[in-house]
Order: structure tokens, then C-alpha cells, then sequence
């Protein structure tokens, strides 16, 4: 078998975004019964849906879990002593908390949170098939740091998840929310309504493609400048207060960022992506395998994905817990075992 070649987000310098000369999938719309959640999904660039995991899970379960994950580096960081709350007590991550290394995506409880039936069932109606392929993006573990601790010293970071050469709507990622989250704490803030102006911004601001080009990684930073023109067209600013147990899912292009927390709270979230298993490509399917046995961390997109950077780095840890034990439903969307 041919050796599998991960491309590497500090080193890809692909002319087009991966897979770009393949067709995006299309949202399973027009049903009867289409909730409520998918309406507001299309309309808004994002939705709420409640409850898909259980408070008491969220606070019981997954809460203490990231915790344990935090304090087992043995770096200094003690979850109920807030003077320990400093970046030096921390394993490496990028603002203020978000993980994309030591193989946080496959976290016992990353994995559990991946095959929670109503969070499968979510992106199986949301693309009407039960054949789907999962995500290895990483999580955040937002504890409260000062802010000259935190990359930007904690300011909004607008972006997208998705290259200006990618227009349409071609990723859906989404997150489970742990720890109660209000208007003053962590959390995803998202430019409303952003995501299906995306394509026509593209082709109105063509004459600001600059010499070198955009990115043909899946990311598109804004500015303030550059945003007045979705601000023009009625996008406000929301960051949706979230209980423990609720989900978001946003479309890849909307503007968004994680924000960090102002006051005591900490914010956890896990990033969980599906997409059809019919566009994993055979080649796809072999990097997505070899990319778990390694315990990498990958961008958002299930099937388009590159390595996140420092997998290999002396910095990281790969499996730092141990290899998960993976359910069946997670097998058959790694691709390990058939449908
Ligand atoms: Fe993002």
C-alpha cells in the first residue's frame, strides 16, 4: 500500500482549496417535518438546538472530564484554584484555550461527545443520510487567564472557516456546550445572517484579491474594514447565551469567533463536524485512518480536512491518555468499518 501523505495546514500550498474540483453537499430541505432549528440554520447562518446531551451529562460527565484532561498534564493547573489559572500551567493552545494538539480530538470523552445519538441525528437530518463521516477538529478549554496571557489580548478574532476560493456552502460545523455560558462568558459569537452573503462578497470585492491571493486554506480572517459591508446589509453581531447540554451548529462561511471569557467562568466546547460519507474520497478515507492511529488533530471539515500544525512538533504529545475506545457508530464514520 502506497505510504498516506497528510497535508499539513503550516505548509500547504495547494492553488485550490482541497477537493475544490468536487461537488459540496447539499442540505436535506423541503421535508414536512423540517425542524425548526434548520429553518433558523438557513436563514441565520447558524441554530440553537437544546438539549441534545443531558445538563446533568454536560456538568457530570463532560465538564469534569475536560478538567481531568487540563490537570493531567501536571503543568500546575488545579481546576478549583484560581491563582493556578495562568498560562504557564497550561498545555500549549491558541486563544486563550482552544486545542489542536495532544490528540484532543481523540479524547475519550472528544469521542464520546462525537457519538452522542442526538448529535448523529442532528447532521443526519440536517443532510438526510445515516451514512456519515466525522471530524477530527479540536476543542476549547477556556479557563479564565489574563488578558495579556491570550493571543490578541483577548479581542474578537472575526473569521470563516472557509477559503474565498470556496464560496458555496460546503462545510457545517457545530459544537456541544458544557459549562453554562451567558452574555459575559466565553463562547461562540457569530455576525448573523453573514454566512449566505459570503459568495457575493467574493464576487463583488474580486479587485481586493491581493497579488499573492487569498488563502487556499479553508479560513478567511475579516477586519472591521472589511466587515462594514455586511454590516451595510443588516448582519448584527449575537453570541447566543447556551446552556450546558445545548448545541450550535453554524455553516463553515458564517463570520464568527470563540469568544474568551470577560468574568470567572470557564467555557468548554467540543467541535464536531459530519458530512456524507459519499463525499470521503477513497484517498480521504485512508488519511482520515491513518490520521486517527496517529491521534492528529485536523481542521473542521470531515472530508476535506488537512493535519493541524505541530502533530509531529516535540511540543506535542500524541495520545497523552491512551488510544480511545471508539463505539460502533464512530468506527463506520472514521471509515474503519462499512455502513
Ligand atoms: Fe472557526
Amino acid at each position: 500500500m502506497p505510504q498516506v501523505v497528510l497535508p499539513n495546514q503550516s505548509n500547504y500550498k495547494g492553488e485550490k482549496p482541497v477537493g475544490a474540483d468536487r461537488p459540496s453537499p447539499q442540505l436535506a430541505l423541503g421535508k414536512e417535518d423540517e425542524p425548526q432549528w434548520l429553518k433558523d440554520f438557513q436563514r441565520d447562518g447558524y441554530a440553537v438546538v437544546k438539549d441534545v446531551v443531558s445538563r446533568e451529562k454536560a456538568l457530570n460527565y463532560y465538564a469534569p472530564a475536560g478538567e481531568d484532561w487540563l490537570e493531567g498534564f501536571k503543568l500546575g493547573y488545579n481546576r478549583d484554584d484560581p491563582s493556578t489559572w495562568d498560562v504557564k500551567n497550561l498545555p500549549r493552545h491558541i486563544f486563550g484555550g482552544l486545542y489542536g494538539q495532544y490528540s484532543f480530538s481523540h479524547a475519550q470523552f472528544v469521542w464520546d461527545a462525537k457519538t452522542e445519538p442526538k448529535i448523529v441525528e442532528l447532521f443526519e437530518s440536517l443532510w438526510g443520510t445515516k451514512e456519515l463521516t466525522v471530524s477530527f477538529d479540536g476543542g476549547s478549554l477556556a479557563v479564565p487567564l489574563p488578558f495579556d496571557q491570550v493571543q490578541m489580548n483577548a479581542e474578537p478574532w472575526p473569521h470563516s472557516d472557509q477559503s474565498a476560493y470556496r464560496p458555496q456552502r460546503h462545510c457545517v460545523q457545530g459544537l456541544p456546550n458544557i459549562l453554562p455560558n451567558g452574555p459575559d462568558d466565553g463562547g461562540l459569537t457569530v455576525l448573523k445572517g453573514s454566512a449566505n452573503l459570503f459568495e457575493q462578497y467574493f464576487k463583488e470585492k474580486m479587485h481586493l484579491e491581493p497579488p499573492e491571493k487569498w488563502s487556499t486554506r479553508d479560513g478567511f480572517a475579516w477586519t472591521e474594514e472589511t466587515l462594514k459591508w455586511f454590516y451595510d446589509r443588516g448582519c448584527e453581531w449575537v453570541k447566543p447565551v447556551m446552556e450546558p447540554g445545548h448545541f450550535v451548529i453554524w455553516d463553515s462561511r458564517q463570520v464568527h469567533y470563540g469568544a474568551f471569557p470577560r468574568k470567572q467562568n470557564k467555557r468548554f466546547a467540543i467541535y464536531i463536524c459530519y458530512k456524507p460519507m459519499a463525499f470521503l474520497t477513497e484517498e480521504q478515507k485512508a488519511r482520515k485512518i491513518e490520521a486517527f492511529n496517529r491521534g492528529y488533530v485536523t481542521t473542521h471539515d470531515p472530508c476535506d480536512f488537512i493535519v493541524k500544525s505541530y502533530q509531529d512538533a516535540e511540543l506535542n504529545i500524541n495520545f497523552p491518555y491512551g488510544k480511545p475506545v471508539v463505539n460502533e457508530q464512530g468506527q463506520k464514520a472514521i471509515g474503519l468499518i462499512l455502513y
